[in-house]
Formats: C-alpha cells, structure tokens, sequence
C-alpha cells in the first residue's frame, strides 16, 4: 500500500556539501513504512520522480525524514524546495530491511548517500549496531552523530583521510569482524563496496541484507525500467528492483 500526495516539509537542514536532510510531516506514510523503503519524488519541470530512501521515521509524530546529495537537475530542482512548502511524493514503496529479533551485534556498512537508509536500522538495534560509513572526505560525512545518538558504535572513513581511517570501509569493516561474532551485515552504497562485503559475508556464513540502486521509471513495478539479477531456487531470473526491492537477501544477487 502506498500514498501518493503532497506532503509539507517541516524542517529542512543543508548537512554537508550540496546534501540535504527534509523532515516531512506525512502521517500515513509514516504510519506504515519500513525501514529501507524509499519514496518517490516529483522534481518540477521532469517527468520521472526521483528515488530517495527513507533515511529516519517517527511514527507517533507522523513524521519521516529523507537525506539527498544533488546529482543532478532533479535532485537540485527538489533541493530549491523550502522548509512550508509541499513535496509531492509517493510513499512508501518497495520492500524494506528485515530485522533479526536475537541478534547481538549487527554491522551496519554504508558508502557515501547510501549511508541515510541505514540510519532507522541503527535505531531499531541501539547499542547492539557497529557503523562503519565511509565517504570521499569530511565535507560529505553525514549523518554519524545521529547514528552514536541511537547508541550505535560509529566508525568513519574517508577516501582521503580527511576525516576519520584513511581509505575505504573494508579494512575497517574487517576490524568489526575479528572483534564481534556478528548475526547480520547491512550494506548500501556503491555496487563495488556491496559485493565486497557480500563476498565476506558468504565466506563467513552471515546473512547479509543489502539494498540497491537502479535507475527507476514509474517506482511501482510496472515498468520494468529497474530490473537486477538474482538467483532463486537454483534459477537465474530478473527482478524489479522498486518492488521485490531495493533490499535483498545478498546470497541471491548475482553481482
Ligand atoms: C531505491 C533508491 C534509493 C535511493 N536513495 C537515495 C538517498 O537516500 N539519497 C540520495 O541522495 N540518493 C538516493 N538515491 C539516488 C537518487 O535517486 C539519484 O541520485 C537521483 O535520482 C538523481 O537524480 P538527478 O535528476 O539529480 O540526476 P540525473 O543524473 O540527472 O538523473 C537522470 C535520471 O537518472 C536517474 N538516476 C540518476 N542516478 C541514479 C541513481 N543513483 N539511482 C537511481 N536513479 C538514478 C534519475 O532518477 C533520473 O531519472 C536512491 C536511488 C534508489 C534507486
Ligand atoms: S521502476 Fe518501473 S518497474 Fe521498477
């Protein structure tokens, strides 16, 4: 089920270079969605909405928040917009993160604007949440106090080493492992990073979710525009990405 209306954006913040976080107030999307779900933006003057994941939710306030880096006309067009002005959205699509109720140490390992997805997983798990988040450097690290906020244990990294380890999440997310006997990985962020992490995860034996971008038409299903490779019952078979994901159990992607 999902929503399509005009929402009013109650606080906007610029959090980095050219990123921005938008709280919406939308109570019945916030009533329902799940963590990684995302929602699907009209940007005026084009045609196709642009994806954006669901970065925080509050449901007893009816409120989510969304966090986007500009890429593009469509994600400046969406950045003009004001803190009292309407966002027309379409929410909450596609299927989330699932959550291991006797986990004791997760990690959570996000690259750059896949890190906001993560955030409302290390909520849901507290102190029990290692992050590792890599960015390019310290002008585009987002979103780390929020994480600690949530009780989560946050590494950072940068490609230049401007902020945090030097280099990308791997070695870091390596340290994670031979520290803690982790029950589940969580991954976003750019398809190299996912499928190393993938890989160590399968060595190792540790479910591992991970959710993916495609470029997107309708963001529903219908248009077949999203699709990626998975493996199902020993079959190889294509699936839509906006709607039998963005999140994927990561043994079944074929990378
Ligand atoms: C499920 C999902 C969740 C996402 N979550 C976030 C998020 O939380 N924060 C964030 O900053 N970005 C996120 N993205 C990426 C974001 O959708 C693109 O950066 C954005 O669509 C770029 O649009 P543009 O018009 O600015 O750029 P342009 O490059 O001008 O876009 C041209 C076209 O390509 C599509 N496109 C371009 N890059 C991407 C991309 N990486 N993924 C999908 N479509 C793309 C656009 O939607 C548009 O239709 C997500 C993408 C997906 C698929
Ligand atoms: S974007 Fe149309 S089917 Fe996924």
């Amino acid at each position: 089920m999902y929503f399509c209306d005009k929402y009013r954006i109650v606080e906007k913040k610029a959090i980095a270079s050219d990123i921005y976080s938008y709280i919406i107030k939308c109570p019945e999307v916030a009533g329902i969605v799940q963590s990684g779900q995302f929602v699907n933006i009209s940007a005026s003057g084009h045609t196709l909405r642009r994806p954006i994941s669901v970065c925080d939710f509050d449901r007893e306030n009816g409120l989510i928040r969304i966090v986007f880096e500009i890429r593009g006309e469509g994600t400046r067009e969406i950045s003009r917009l004001r803190e009292g002005d309407y966002i027309d959205m379409i929410a909450p699509l596609g299927r989330g993160f699932s959550f291991l109720d006797d986990a004791k140490h997760v990690a959570l390992i996000g690259g750059g604007i896949g890190v906001p997805p993560l955030l409302s997983i290390a909520k849901h798990y507290g102190e029990k949440a290692q992050a590792v988040l890599g960015f390019k450097s310290f002008d585009k690290v987002i979103l780390a106090n929020d994480f600690a906020e949530y009780g989560a244990d946050v590494t950072i990294c940068t490609d230049d080493g401007s902020s945090g380890f030097k280099g990308n999440v791997l070695p870091c997310f390596e340290n994670v492992l031979n520290n803690e006997k982790l029950d589940i990985i969580y991954v976003c962020g750019p398809l190299p990073m996912i499928r190393a992490i993938s890989e160590i995860a399968e060595q190792k034996a540790i479910p591992c979710q991970v959710s993916l971008e495609e470029r997107m038409g309708c963001g529903v299903g219908a248009c077949i525009a999203c699709v990626c490779k998975v493996k199902r019952r020993d079959k190889e078979m294509f699936v839509r990405v906006c709607k039998d994901g963005p999140v994927f159990n990561s043994k079944e992607v074929i990378f």
